[in-house]
């Protein structure tokens, strides 16, 4: 017998245009409605999927046939909008960060314990099928003892992608920053994921290329609970902008991301092995083809698809009566460590977390 689709709300048509499409691919979702406080982007919206639409967030929460919200309104609003929803009783899909400060995550973890809703963070990259192996290989320990985590984020955004509607992106209230909070925070939340809590930062930032409050590039030394040393550079302002590159390397051996898989060494019993390893790796996860478009350059040219995949697993999560694969307690640490950054930049000395 097959179930009833559930049916979702999307809440700020900027990114949330993406949420539309692939709620409408996904598996067992149903778009209903729309809400953004331009009523051009409702309508764009409510054209295309045939849904209804509002610039009212107070006809959402009262909606009696919306089980699921999606949340892509300004970052400093996600806890005001989530709160809501979750209270007004449903369930939740947030868009990163799941906030802008340790203490809003917490108002939405204490928000969604008390209803018993769901509440789920998007973090795509968590889906990638390259990152969960390479999760899975750290947590069985063929790296051996973590030596080092070296992370570059160099995008590069024109200055007028800071203007949008509110002019939020940029400022310290409601982007929490700028190249850390808004892009950097992907691989901040895939490093903490993939290698575990940091204990320490050193950070520095400035403002290079655009006409922002906060930052265009930041900088940072991290060190890991777990012994490794770690290095992280975000910025907005490296033109044209180059994929997002992360090497993790241990005991055993190197891993390297870049566009997917650029090498995969881990010691083998032999060389052949080892080299049989990494081609089969490589074959799964190497580069191949690209599209046209990186996101490195292009805002809109993010990977819509893990958007698809988290959507399902909310419908499966909420089915089973499980937790979302990507939980707000899961990202709390994410916040954490960029805003120690930040607090290491303006003190001039390193932070200790936790
Ligand atoms: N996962 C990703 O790859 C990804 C990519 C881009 C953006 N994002 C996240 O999505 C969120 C939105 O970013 P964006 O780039 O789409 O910004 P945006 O400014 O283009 O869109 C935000 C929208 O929210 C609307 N809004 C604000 N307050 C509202 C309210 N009370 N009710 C209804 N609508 C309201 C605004 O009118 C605006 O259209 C941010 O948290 C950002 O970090 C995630």
């Amino acid at each position: 017998m097959s179930e009833k689709p559930l049916r979702f709300a999307v809440v700020g048509l900027g990114m949330g245009q993406a949420h539309c499409h692939d709620i409408n691919d996904a598996r067992g979702a149903e778009l209903v409605a729309v809400c953004d406080l331009v009523p051009e982007r409702v309508e764009a919206m409510t054209k295309a999927y045939g849904c209804r639409g509002t610039t009212d967030f107070a006809e959402i929460l009262a909606a009696p046939d919306i089980d699921v919200v999606n949340i892509a309104t300004p970052s400093g609003m996600h806890a005001e909008h989530t709160i809501a929803a979750l209270r007004a009783g449903k369930h939740v899909i947030c868009e990163k960060p799941p906030e802008v400060t340790v203490a809003k995550v917490d108002s939405m973890i204490a928000a969604q314990r008390e209803t018993g809703k769901k509440l789920m963070i998007i973090f795509q990259s968590r889906f990638e099928p390259l990152y969960r192996r390479l999760r899975q290989t750290i947590q069985d320990g063929r790296l051996g003892r973590l030596i080092g985590v070296h992370a570059t984020v160099h995008w590069y955004r024109e200055q007028s992608y800071f203007t949008c509607p509110g002019m939020w992106k940029g400022t310290w209230a409601l982007d929490g920053g700028g190249s850390l909070a808004n892009q950097g925070v992907h691989t901040v939340d895939l490093i903490q994921w993939l290698c575990g809590p940091v204990v320490e930062v050193y950070g520095k930032y400035g403002v290079y290329a655009h006409d922002i409050e906060a930052e265009d590039k930041t900088v940072a030394v991290l060190e890991f609970a777990n012994g490794a040393l770690g290095t992280l550079t975000s910025t907005t302002a490296l033109y044209p902008g180059m994929d997002t590159e992360l090497i993790v390397h241990g005991e055993r051996g190197t891993i390297h991301c870049q566009a997917g898989l650029r090498m995969w060494r881990i010691r083998g019993e032999t060389p052949e092995a080892e080299a049989e390893e990494e081609r089969q790796m490589m074959e799964l996860y190497g580069p191949g083809d690209k599209p046209a478009g990186s996101v490195s350059s292009d805002p809109f040219a993010f990977a819509t698809r893990g958007h698809l995949a988290q959507v399902e697993d909310m419908v499966q999560a909420i089915r089973e009566d499980r937790e979302p694969y990507i939980t707000a307690e899961s990202t709390r640490h994410t916040v954490e460590i960029l805003n120690a950054i930040y607090q290491s930049a303006r003190d001039g000395r390193p932070v200790r977390l936790g």
